[in-house]
């Protein structure tokens, strides 16, 4: 049987050995602003793995920005038939389907930015509807953001 002064120090001692195997594990592996980013960025090379057809992908995504386009054109005429047929056009469409991938398969990331996409598409189908142009530029504006973000993050440069 232990004593409760012998647990104690066994206690001590498995705390002090924790702290020790953590300080050696940071020395072995430097974790610095740079090296993060490097990380970050080789997964950003990996395109392909985000869709099973890339050329189909695109396509698709050219469809999505012909509807963009023509919203924009429509609340530049303030021609409010347009701006809600373009609308529906959008939030029908689907970023994480034309990956043809499930859900599971993809980046969170990814999934969550297309959440995003989605949620703000209803959120300029609704202001189609209520026919005030002031809403619909700011609800536009901020659709046109969630373009950017994912393509800042999945999108090849150049
Ligand atoms: C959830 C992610 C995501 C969202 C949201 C998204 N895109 Fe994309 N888009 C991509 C990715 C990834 C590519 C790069 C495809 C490739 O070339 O591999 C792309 C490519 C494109 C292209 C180039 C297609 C081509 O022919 O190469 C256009 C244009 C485009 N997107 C427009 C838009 C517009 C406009 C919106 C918003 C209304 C939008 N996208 C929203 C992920 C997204």
């Amino acid at each position: 049987m232990f004593s409760r002064e012998a647990k104690r120090k066994r206690d001590k001692k498995a705390k002090e050995e924790i702290v020790r195997q953590k300080e050696n594990a940071s020395e072995l592996i430097p974790i610095d602003k740079d090296e993060g980013m490097n990380i970050v960025e080789e997964k950003d090379d990996d395109n392909e793995s985000l869709y099973t057809s890339a050329s189909k992908f695109r396509m698709h995504m050219k469809s999505l920005s012909d509807y963009d386009d023509e919203l924009a054109i429509s609340i530049e005429r303030q021609s409010w038939d347009d701006i809600g047929k373009y609308a529906m056009l959008l939030k029908n469409t689907s970023p994480l389907l034309f990956t043809g991938k499930g859900k599971t398969e993809l980046p969170k990331e990814f999934v969550m930015l297309d959440a995003l996409f989605h949620f703000q598409s209803l959120a300029v189908a609704e202001a189609s509807q209520s026919r005030e142009m002031v809403k619909m530029n700011i609800e536009y504006e901020k659709l046109q953001k969630t373009c950017d973000d994912c393509h800042e993050r999945f999108k090849e440069k150049g």
